[in-house]
């Protein structure tokens, strides 16, 4: 009782703007509790929203790490496949080339049977004489037949070696008595004097190959002889614009492989039946001797000189004048082939003209 009698007399005391002032502090409380209380709600309602996206985060941080390692495991299969897929290469590599290898010893071991077979294809050649010749052996004519000397003593002066420093003058001695003669040329010789050549031609002589340096053929191979006769040819075709007709070979010497390549080229094998020694006596006396009493010509007779030495140039006015007086018409090879030898064939030796 006491205390709301007190309570009165204070409100009485505090009279009615205290009263006001009561409410007022009643509801700023509120409000104050409420804003409280809306804080609370938000931060709880953020935290929990938090909560959820750190767990979700988290989930998808799980997932993704499930994804790297599935990744890595899949990264380590790779590797052991690359790792198969490269021993499977170099057994392969190691395989190719014991292959190569003994692909190669089957292509050695072929060869030896391919020269065994040739080998064997000789023997059986060999021992079947009757089977018929291949038709590149057939003969072949050099030149066309003439009867046009048939009543005629012929004689074929034959110069080897040159052209050289004394050839003009022979050709001039040569034109002289009318004579037609045959040069067999020293391929070197022939490409420096090619002026020398074409007068041959123009004068009616016949164009001898005599192999470009002089070799000894029957030691060249096949290639080698074949060489030596087109660098000749060469030499004579820069000259005149055709190949030689007729080949000596030098010294005299040929063989089956000599023949082959003259035969290739065309050209019969022209070698002699009078040796004048000129090169050996150098002495225009010495020279006429030899030819006219030690070897004796006769008609067919084919005569060796050499218009490089001076001395058989000397002796061929005296030579030429002596054959004459004893009745021989001086012809070229091809002419005396043509007439006594039917035309000759390319690739035979001949050494005379004889009837
Ligand atoms: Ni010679």
């Amino acid at each position: 009782m006491i205390t709301e009698q007190k309570l009165q007399s204070t409100e009485e005391i505090v009279s009615v703007p205290s009263k006001q002032k009561r409410t007022t502090r009643l509801l700023l409380v509120g409000l104050v509790v409420l804003l409280f209380l809306a804080m609370c709600g938000g931060v709880i309602y953020g935290f929990s929203h938090l909560m959820k996206q750190q767990s979700a985060l988290s989930s998808t941080i799980q997932a993704q790490a499930g994804t790297v390692s599935s990744l890595e495991q899949e990264l380590e299969t790779k590797k052991s496949e690359y790792d198969d897929l490269k021993q499977k290469n170099e057994t392969l590599e190691s395989e190719n080339k014991a292959l190569e290898e003994s692909n190669k010893s089957l292509e050695d071991k072929n060869k030896n049977l391919q020269s065994e077979n040739s080998s064997l294809k000789v023997l059986v050649s060999n021992k079947a004489p009757t089977a018929p010749p291949p038709a590149q052996s057939l003969p072949v004519q050099a030149f066309p037949t003439t009867d046009e000397y048939a009543n005629q003593k012929l004689v074929a002066l034959t110069f080897d070696d040159g052209p050289g420093a004394y050839t003009g003058r022979l050709l001039d001695i040569l034109k002289s008595h009318g004579v037609k003669a045959t040069f067999f040329l020293q391929g070197r010789n022939a490409a420096r004097y090619p002026d020398l050549i074409k007068r041959m031609d123009s004068e009616g002589h016949a164009i001898g190959n005599h192999s470009y340096s002089h070799a000894y053929l029957p030691n060249l191979s096949a290639a080698g002889v074949a060489a030596e006769l087109e660098k000749c040819n060469a030499a004579i075709r820069n000259a005149v614009g055709y190949n030689a007709v007729v080949l000596r070979a030098p010294y005299g010497s040929s063989n089956a492989t000599v023949k082959k390549a003259a035969a290739d080229a065309k050209m019969p094998i022209i070698h002699w039946s009078i040796d004048s020694l000129d090169w050996k006596t150098r002495n225009q006396t010495a020279i006429l001797n030899t030819v006219f009493n030690q070897q004796g010509v006769k008609d067919g007779s084919i005569i060796l000189l050499h218009d490089i030495h001076k001395t058989t140039v000397d002796a061929m006015d005296s030579m030429i004048t002596r054959l004459k007086n004893e009745g021989y018409l001086l012809v070229t090879v091809p002419q005396l082939l043509a007439a006594r030898k039917n035309g000759g064939n390319v690739g035979e030796v001949y050494y005379h003209g004889y009837r």
